[in-house]
């Protein structure tokens, strides 16, 4: 017999792979060129030409028994280097070797930092709204308990007013995802550094420390002036979970890190506990190959110009046509209000008219929906006549 828990999960799947998977269902009757898809967050551009080189090039190289090889736990030594050298010289921080755990993307990435955290069931993991719909299933996963703060929905900054009540001893971590999905807003310098005073008066008072993990596959998917500060820098007890899924265009690779903040309190012993924990959940090391070409182009990214363009046309264009939208500052995520208050009819309205948008209530916010405009230029333009009969189906009903 399956455990009740997992096999139960099974009937509420992620909204957004249902609206996904209805696009492909579609496809099939009206043909994909009519079906305008912005259900998933699957990069659209090419990985960077050093990424493919690198790997051509050690496998032409490199002893293909250590190529194919395990890594030490805690991921090969190249790989972490060429890492913390990158980050050294773009944030002026003070990384080493020590620092840095080598993990399977983020999604693996987030799994030891949540369990390193995470002391009993029931202790609390806050994360602010809207939030990553997988947050729920990493944290439960890891015996912990997610609470979210509800949104600004002001700002799509953080909430403090209602953050601050919730803050209690049974808090372990502060999830936050900056860029973020789904609204594609950069929390500003100003919310970090209140975020981090707060964290460092709550830990004073309650006697134990309250880490910032900050998941940041979208870190380098940044549009022109904005400016997006290095989380780490502003809080002693951080733990960074990065992916290169997004900035290298290589989801399916599944290659990331954990980097952990010298000055946090359970440094000495961090990334000897993360190898750990990955004994217990069967991750053991992530790619070796995939940590042999991260160690040759670490500071690569594709090129994200397309997400950029994307941005600035829907923007306009949907603000013209009566949408209510924050700016996204990075991503390739957008996050208007929907055109009535129930977000799920919104979407299924704008199905009607072969749009494919994701309705918010999963992010925690409910009201609004998700563009993933992770595609050509080209499907963008020719889906504004979409976005605008749905406006125009709304002024007129
Ligand atoms: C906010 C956020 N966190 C974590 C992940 C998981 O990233 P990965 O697939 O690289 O593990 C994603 C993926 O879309 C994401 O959007």
């Amino acid at each position: 017999m399956f455990n009740e828990k997992f096999v139960e999960m099974t009937q509420h799947g992620s909204a957004i792979r249902a609206m996904f998977m209805y696009g492909l269902e579609r496809a099939k009757v009206v043909g994909p060129e009519n079906v305008f898809d912005f259900s998933l967050g699957n990069p659209s551009v090419p990985a960077p030409e050093c990424f493919n080189q690198s790997i051509q090039n050690i496998l032409e190289e490199m002893d293909p028994v250590a190529v194919h090889g395990y890594s030490p736990a805690n991921g090969l030594d190249v790989a972490r280097l060429a890492i913390v050298e990158d980050l050294n010289r773009r944030f002026g921080t003070n990384y080493g070797i020590n620092n840095i755990f080598m993990a399977v993307s983020a999604a693996g990435a987030l799994a030891h930092a949540l369990r390193a955290v995470i002391l009993e069931e029931g202790d609390e993991i806050i994360t602010f709204a809207p939030y990553f719909p997988e947050y729920m299933q990493y944290v439960t996963g890891a015996g912990g308990k997610l609470v979210a703060v509800p949104a600004n929905t002001e700002t799509l900054q953080i909430n403090f007013e209602a953050f601050e009540q919730m803050l209690n001893p049974k808090v372990r971590a502060v999830l936050i995802n900056t860029p973020n999905n789904p609204s594609g807003v950069v929390y500003s310098t100003e919310t970090i550094t209140r975020l981090a005073e707060v964290l460092e008066q709550k830990q004073k008072e309650y006697g134990h420390s309250i880490y910032i993990i900050s998941d940041e596959p979208y870190r380098e998917l940044v549009f022109s002036g904005v400016d997006a500060p290095f989380v780490a820098k502003f809080y002693a007890n951080t733990m960074i979970c990065y992916s290169y899924s997004k900035s290298m265009s290589v989801p399916g690779e599944r290659i990331g890190y954990v980097v952990i903040n010298t000055e946090a309190e359970d440094y000495p012993y961090a990334v000897a506990t993360f190898a750990q924990i990955s004994r217990g959940i069967g991750h053991n090391c992530p790619p070796s190959l995939m940590q042999l070409a991260i160690a040759r182009c670490a500071g690569a990214v594709s090129d994200l110009s397309v997400y950029e363009t994307n941005k600035n046309i829907l923007y306009k264009e949907l603000t013209r046509m009566g949408f209510d939208i924050i700016e996204p500052g990075g991503t390739f995520y957008m996050f208007p209000k929907a055109l009535e208050a129930d977000a799920k009819a919104f979407c299924e309205k704008a199905k009607e008219f072969d749009l494919l948008l994701v309705p918010s209530d999963s992010f925690g916010c409910p009201g609004f929906f998700r563009i993933a405009y992770c595609c050509t230029t080209e499907k963008v333009l020719r889906a504004l006549p979409k976005f605008e009969a749905v406006a125009e189906y709304y002024k007129n009903r």
